[in-house]
């Protein structure tokens, strides 16, 4: 398997083939990536929504700049960090571990009070960059899985994120960043630009 094609073939696509549907199949691998991201502590502390209704899609594309990934993609993610974390998010996860390691709960309460001084003290501004700073794995996790699967992605971070949060109802989450997934158009110029990358001399140093 050769990753680096994965990465030259994608690019943040433009314009979409709004006639072109992902398979339900792949939407699944798709939403694997999503889910088998690593978060800190394991926690997950972010939803995805993944909408698909045309109705809905028009209705955001007006808070993108009237981007036309947001109508034409076959699907829209939405990755929504939660911006508090709740004592009962880490008692959900601790009773999860519990029952997929098989590890008895009373053995791990004293790792769950310490989830607890740690996460539940800091400053909701704090705990809202940290969880965004999560979803942005799952974001690339799910672009070079698109990849893979010759699925064309665009990341957007070119929208009113708190236009979406009224529009999708959200309570304690904001909506973070986008990932507008389904097939390019052969009419889109940008498929055939050359990647403006930094040699790898200017951006790693060997130590
Ligand atoms: C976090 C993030 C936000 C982005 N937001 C937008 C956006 O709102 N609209 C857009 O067309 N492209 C957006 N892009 C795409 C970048 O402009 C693009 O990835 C970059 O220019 C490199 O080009 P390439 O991905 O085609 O190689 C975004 C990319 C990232 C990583």
């Amino acid at each position: 398997m050769d990753l680096t094609k994965f990465y030259n073939w994608r690019y943040a696509t433009k314009k979409f083939d709004s006639s072109k549907n992902i398979s339900k199949k792949e939407m699944e691998i798709l939403k694997e990536s999503i889910r088998l991201s690593p978060t800190s502590y394991g926690l997950q502390l972010f939803k995805v929504f993944i909408i698909e209704d045309e109705n809905l899609k028009s209705k955001l594309k007006k808070v993108s700049y009237n981007q036309s990934q947001i109508s034409d993609s076959s699907a829209l993610f939405v990755f929504c960090n939660f911006t508090k974390v709740k004592e009962s998010d880490i008692n959900d996860f601790i009773k999860l571990k519990s029952s997929i390691q098989g590890i008895e709960l009373s053995t791990l309460n004293k790792y769950g009070d310490f989830l607890k001084s740690t996460l539940l003290n800091k400053p909701e501004n704090e705990t809202a960059v940290w969880t965004a700073n999560q979803v942005y794995i799952a974001l690339g996790n799910l672009m070079t899985s698109c990849a893979a699967l010759k699925i064309d992605s665009c990341p957007i971070e070119g929208f009113q994120s708190e236009k979406y949060n009224t529009i999708l109802g959200l309570k304690n989450m904001n909506s973070a960043v986008i990932a507008a997934v389904g097939y390019r158009s052969s009419e889109d110029e940008s498929q055939n630009e050359n990647k403006v990358r930094k040699k790898s001399n200017s951006l790693f140093y060997h130590i």
